[in-house]
């Protein structure tokens, strides 16, 4: 089909041409683009006492200006063309949403490595210019960005001896059928104990440990905690709750999560059914493998769950595309249930639409009883928040799991 796009115009704002001696940027100016250079040259100087020192003379297919742009400094230096020049543009999207998705780590490493970088480049003008001071500014700005890569790395480490030192605890948060307040299940969700860093919070260890290799045995070691946690739930109280295990991108992207799962679910004496897979909607988007294993585990009969539905991109196309058995919808609307009425529609239309999917809806975050009850009113049956329980120890969910007992006739 024909588009009306008219890709010269953006071509045009992709592009800048200039003529020789023009200035492209001025040292101190903010820095909104990077430049590449397709013709022409272009010179990097500096200006010191009305001195100019050209730094460097970059020809077709050098970069510059990236610095700023990374950053989000000022221009460490000015740029001016020398001849007739051609230069693409590189946006701060283009930039900002690769460092993001970046690896922590290596995120850190490269605003220590541009910091290390202009603080060269003011040892420059200070061995220039007896007059130049702002060394010490530059010093001090650079030491929160090494101490937290220097601290990102040492967790790391860290992290790989707490699975080996057994500092990793597996909490269980009851998923309740609201109608009856009784236990259907519980999610699993992991803790960090360090003895040095007391109780680290999953939103710094799990990053770290999804974009690590880590996350592997992280992964199974859940996994197996989780099935000889069920296992007691059954011989302690007689009851079946399913287990609920969020599932990371980088776990879906390592072969081996589902040959795991099918094997210790046989060990563990655990039908599949029972262990339901929490995907994240930012995992359907970011990994081509999703779909395939998605499909995967429909065959071998682990039931899904789209986590958190509402934060991100909230495609409905997603719950047409694929087949959920269950969403999550996220904590955001449920707080806002009892003052706002978009906010009440939204999640009825998400309910009904839920259920004509043939999906059942568990509700997030519930704090106080009349959330509980109205949600239970718009139909949707299942929830869990911290009016009912915290996430709780193997102990404390096998009591709470006692009080709560399901009806004989069950709820699934
Ligand atoms: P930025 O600081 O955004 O703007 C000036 C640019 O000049 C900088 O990014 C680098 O791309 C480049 N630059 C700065 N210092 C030098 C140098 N010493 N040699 C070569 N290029 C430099
Ligand atoms: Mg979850």
């Amino acid at each position: 089909m024909a588009t009306n796009v008219d890709y010269r115009y953006y071509d045009r704002l992709r592009q800048r041409r200039l003529k020789p001696g023009e200035c492209i940027f001025t040292e101190g100016d903010r820095g909104d683009y990077a430049y590449i250079i397709d013709q022409g040259s272009v010179e990097i100087f500096t200006t010191l006492e009305d001195q100019l020192y050209v730094l460097s003379v970059l020809e077709p297919g050098a970069i510059f200006g990236e610095l700023a742009l990374v950053d989000g400094r000022t221009r460490s230096a000015s740029a001016r063309a020398l001849t007739d020049t051609l230069l693409t543009l590189v946006t701060r999207e283009q930039v900002d949403e690769r460092i993001q998705s970046a690896d922590p780590i290596l995120r850190m490493l490269l605003f220590v490595v541009l910091g290390y970088l202009r603080m060269e480049s003011t040892h420059f003008r200070r061995r220039n210019s007896p007059n130049f001071s702002i060394g010490l500014r530059e010093r001090t700005d650079l030491l929160p960005r090494i101490s937290q890569a220097v601290d990102l790395i040492r967790m790391e480490s860290e992290l790989q001896s707490a699975i080996r030192d057994g500092e990793l605890k597996l909490v269980y948060q009851p998923i309740l059928h609201l109608a009856s307040n009784t236990v259907v299940g519980f999610e699993a969700l992991t803790r960090w104990y360090s003895p040095s860093r007391g109780l680290v919070p999953p939103s710094i260890f799990m990053p770290l440990a999804e974009c690590t290799s880590l996350i592997i045995p992280v992964g199974e070691w859940v996994v197996k905690t989780a099935f000889e946690a069920m296992r007691q739930m059954e011989q302690v109280t007689g009851n079946t709750p399913f287990i609920s295990l969020n599932i990371a991108n980088r776990q879906i992207e390592e072969p081996g999560l589902t040959d795991y799962l099918v094997n210790q679910a046989q060990c563990y004496g655990i039908p599949r059914q029972r262990i339901k897979l929490e995907i994240l909607e930012r995992t359907l988007m970011d990994s081509e493998l999703t779909p395939r294993w998605m499909e995967e585990c429909r065959q071998l009969g682990f039931p899904l769950t789209l986590d958190d539905f509402g934060t991100g991109y909230s495609s409905l196309g997603y719950l047409n595309q694929y087949q959920f058995d269950t969403l999550k919808l996220d904590k955001s609307f449920v707080q806002e249930l009892e003052d706002n009425a978009s906010s009440r529609s939204i999640c009825k239309a998400i309910i009904d639409l839920s259920h004509a999917l043939g999906m059942t809806v568990v509700a997030e975050g519930i704090e106080q009883a009349t959330q509980g009850e109205l949600l239970a009113d718009m139909g949707c049956s299942y929830g869990q928040g911290y009016f009912y329980a915290k996430p709780l120890s193997l102990g404390q969910a096998i009591e709470f799991l006692q009080e709560h007992q399901p009806s004989p006739h069950g709820v699934s």
